[in-house]
């Protein structure tokens, strides 16, 4: 284990089976709506790429960069870093997460995939901290749900660092205090 972590909170092995459970779920809704599954940079990306392996459906793969965190506390502002690649008007869009805390920057990106047209816009995402949520936003498939803790590896950071830990694990206080 990393010597910044405090305690693992979900394996590699447990990620992974939670992530085959929300493929096979996925797959029922999504078998024959072509959908675009949409990673949200940088935090999505292992938990996206494990996804889509098990997602043995027709689909289309794209990515969305926004930015709202420095430091362990959401701003509550979120801006566009990189935009998509394609056009979501009259596509079912799945948005991939890494956790969802506030919301708020999920509640932008609905907003601006509605905007641009898409037909449906629903949420997958590993980790949901339904404590701490300011905008109304209910992902429809949730990994786990966790408390109010900072927890990073398995794509989260905490500036920048961690996102390559195989396993989401909870960060020493002392490391951000
Ligand atoms: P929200 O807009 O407050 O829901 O924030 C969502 C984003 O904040 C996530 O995609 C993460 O990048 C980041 N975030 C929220 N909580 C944590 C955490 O516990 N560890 C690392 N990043 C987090």
């Amino acid at each position: 284990m990393h010597q910044d972590i405090d305690k693992i909170l979900f394996s590699q092995e447990e990620i992974e089976a939670k992530t085959a459970e929300l493929a096979v779920q996925l797959k029922t809704e999504y078998a024959d709506k072509k959908p675009i599954l949409l990673g949200l940079l940088k935090g999505s990306m292992m938990f996206m790429a494990e996804l889509m392996k098990k997602l043995d459906i027709d689909l289309q793969v794209d990515f969305l960069d926004v930015s709202s965190y420095e430091g362990t506390v959401s701003t509550g502002d979120v801006r566009i870093v990189k935009d998509l690649g394609m056009s979501v008007r009259d596509r079912h869009v799945l948005i991939a997460e890494d956790i969802v805390d506030t919301g708020r920057t999920l509640e932008k990106v609905i907003e601006l995939l509605r905007n641009r047209g898409a037909k449906t816009v629903e949420m997958v995402t590993l980790l949901d901290k339904p404590e701490t949520r300011k905008a109304p936003i209910a992902a429809k498939y949730v990994g786990f749900m966790i408390p109010k803790l900072f927890v990073v590896g398995y794509g989260l950071d905490y500036n920048e660092k961690y996102r390559n830990l195989p396993y989401i694990g909870i960060l020493k206080v002392s490391v951000y205090t």
